[in-house]
């Protein structure tokens, strides 16, 4: 199996911890900066894992990305930035930029505490637009919530992160990519 993630914005340590998970499961995996991605990224991969921070209720906008990451600069914060990731693309251009996906698909998030009615879900608009490109959809979507004041991830989440990352190890989807690979 080669998954790919792709990851955006200030989620380093989350993705990482979804990677993580796959490389115990012995897979293939690719962590990258939605912003280092080219038009042949998802070229032979069974899954791709896109995720964002959640901003303004959704997925980040050129604006909001300058915010996080002059945010991020600031003394005694511990978001940790993709270098790049204030100023290029976010999850929401490089969504726009695809074409139809043969994979299968995953979405994730970070977010502030709270009811996902106040704070908004990203995963759940990058969820939607994988599906509109074909995705078939492999787990419903994580999100991972973060310390409203440093950025930190809250303690847990990053095992949180780690156990959707096994869980989507064993979705249906990605057994179907297997059989699939083999019978051809
Ligand atoms: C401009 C901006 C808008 C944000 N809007 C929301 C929001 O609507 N809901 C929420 O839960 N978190 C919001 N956040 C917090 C981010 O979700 C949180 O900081 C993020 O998950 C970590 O990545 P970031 O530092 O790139 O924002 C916002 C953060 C910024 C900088």
């Amino acid at each position: 199996m080669r998954p790919t993630l792709v990851i955006c914005a200030l989620l380093l340590l989350t993705a990482l911890a979804v990677g993580q998970t796959y490389n115990q499961q012995e897979s293939e995996v690719s962590v990258v900066a939605v912003s280092s991605t080219d038009a042949h990224i998802l070229d032979g991969a069974d899954l791709v894992v896109a995720g964002g921070p959640t901003h303004t209720h959704g997925m980040s906008r050129p604006g909001t990305r300058k915010m996080a990451g002059k945010r991020a600069g600031k003394p005694g914060s511990e978001a940790e930035l993709v270098p790049g990731a204030d100023s290029g693309p976010g999850v929401r251009e490089w969504l726009a930029s695809l074409g139809r996906l043969e994979v299968a698909g995953a979405a994730f998030d970070t977010r502030l505490q709270g009811l996902p009615g106040f704070t908004g879900r990203a995963s759940k608009s990058i969820r939607r637009h994988l599906a509109r490109h074909g995705a078939r959809i492999a787990a419903s979507p994580g999100s991972f919530l973060v310390e409203g004041l440093t950025g930190a991830l809250v303690e847990g989440e990053l095992e949180r992160a780690r156990a959707w990352g096994e869980r989507l190890t064993r979705s249906d989807c990605l057994r179907g990519a297997a059989g699939r690979r083999q019978a051809s």
